[in-house]
Parts: C-alpha cells; structure tokens; sequence
C-alpha cells in the first residue's frame, strides 16, 4: 500500500489516498478543536494517544461483530481504514446526562438516565451541529429510513460493548458520538462505522472520583489532556 495525496483535512485527522481506491490513510494529528473549531491548540502526543486508542476499540468492536471502516494500525499516527461515502449525520447516545442536553433541558450534569438516550445531530461546524430528528434526516435526504434505523441500532449496539468495557476499567462512559457510512467497495450494504472512536469524542468519567478523561478537560480548561487520555487507554487495555 503506498500512500498518496491529502484528500481532506479535518479538526484533528487528515485523511490521504493510496494506490487502492478501497483505501484512505487515516492520519492522527496532535491538534485539538473544541466548540466548532473555535478554540483550538496542539497537544504533545495527541495523535498517537488517540490513533492508539481508536485501533483498540474498533478492534473489540469488530470482535463483537461491529462493523467498522478500521483496517489496520499503520505507523504510530496513521491507521488504514475503507473509503467509505459518510452519512452527514452524528448519532450520540447518552447514559448519563451532560453537556448539550444537560444545557438545553436544564437537567443537572451527571442525572443518570434510566435507559440510554439516542440523538442526532447534523454534521455541520457553520451551523454548530443542530439536533435534527428523524423526519429532518428522511425529508431531507441525508439518510433513508432504512439508514436511520440502522444508525440507531448500530449505536446502542456500541453502547451495549462499550459500556462494559470501560465499567471494567472503573470508567463511566457518559455519552458519545459516532458517524457511519456506506464503503466504496459495498455500497448497498448495511452501514459501516466510520470516523473515530476516542477520548475527543465521548465523555468518560472515573467511576470513583467523577473525574473527567476526555476532551471536556480541554473544553472546560481543566489541564492535564493527554495525561488523561493516556490513562484511559491504559486503564482499558490499549497499548501505548
Ligand atoms: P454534546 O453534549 O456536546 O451534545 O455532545 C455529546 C457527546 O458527543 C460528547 O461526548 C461529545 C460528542 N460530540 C462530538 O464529539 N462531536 C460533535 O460534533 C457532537 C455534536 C458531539
């Protein structure tokens, strides 16, 4: 596999081609982007710390019979993943209430939510991701209805193998965000998870203390980032 040109620069990834077109070379970058791109910094180590930690999960993922655009860990910052067509939408599931829905219906960060909750929200940093519902995503041809059902199974699914997972590791997984897509080489299939799954994207707390180990300590300027991330992947069994 030979790696190519830069297809597309996002927050914190790059993503290249190489010489098959089935394939992209996902590139971890050290930057993070917080509130839309609106705060932004470079953290030392970012970029292996979350290639890491990504390989790991879509690795127990796919053990559990996940689907997942992850092919292979390539060098400490880039992972070889399928090209895939992505669904323009977000699907986050929350098990306990923070952040936006701690914000937009007054609930107090850290309620406990008797099952989980599923949302989406639309991929887009201009109009600052806005919750969509299922009839915004079908009317407006983001996703068919089929497509939404799936994303929605798909995710609690995730939950169903995450949330053990990082209970295991005395860490509660709060709430995360995932994004599918159709790859090149099935696009008729059932869908595919895309993106990443790592410590920018999710919330994680210590189960004991409540402390946080994700990207809210950049949000919230609580210092000690990476430090954070690197324990978790610790705590959870990925190497570093
Ligand atoms: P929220 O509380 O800001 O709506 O985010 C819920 C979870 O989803 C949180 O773990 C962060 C993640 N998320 C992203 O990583 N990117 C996004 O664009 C959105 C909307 C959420």
């Amino acid at each position: 596999m030979e790696k190519r040109h830069e297809l597309y620069r996002g927050k914190a990834k790059t993503v290249y081609g190489t010489d098959d077109p089935q394939r992209l070379v996902m590139h971890y970058r050290d930057d993070v982007s917080a509130f839309d791109g609106a705060k932004l910094a470079k953290l030392d180590r970012k970029g292996e710390t979350n290639n890491r930690i990504n390989a790991y999960v879509m690795g127990k993922l796919a053990e559990a019979g996940i689907r997942t655009h992850f092919v292979s860990l390539l060098n400490e910052r880039e992972s070889l993943v399928k090209a895939m067509t992505m669904i323009p939408v977000e699907c986050v599931v929350r098990n306990i209430c923070a952040g936006s829905m701690a914000k937009r219906y007054g609930i107090e960060e850290g309620t406990r939510l008797s099952e989980p909750i599923f949302e989406f929200f639309l991929k887009s940093d201009a109009l600052h991701d806005p919750l969509v519902n299922d009839d915004h995503i079908r009317v407006l041809k983001w996703a068919t209805t089929a497509e939404i059902a799936q994303m929605k199974a798909l995710t609690h699914r995730v939950n169903a193998v995450l949330k053990p997972l990082f209970a295991n590791a005395g860490i509660d997984l709060v709430d995360y965000k995932l994004e599918f897509g159709h790859p090149l080489d099935d696009p008729k299939g059932d869908l595919v998870l895309g993106d990443e799954f790592t410590p920018d994207g999710c919330r994680l707390w210590d189960a004991k203390t409540g402390e946080k180990l994700d990207k809210d300590r950049f949000r919230r300027d609580l210092g000690q980032v990476i430090e954070h991330y690197r324990e978790v992947g610790r705590r959870i069994g990925a190497s570093l």
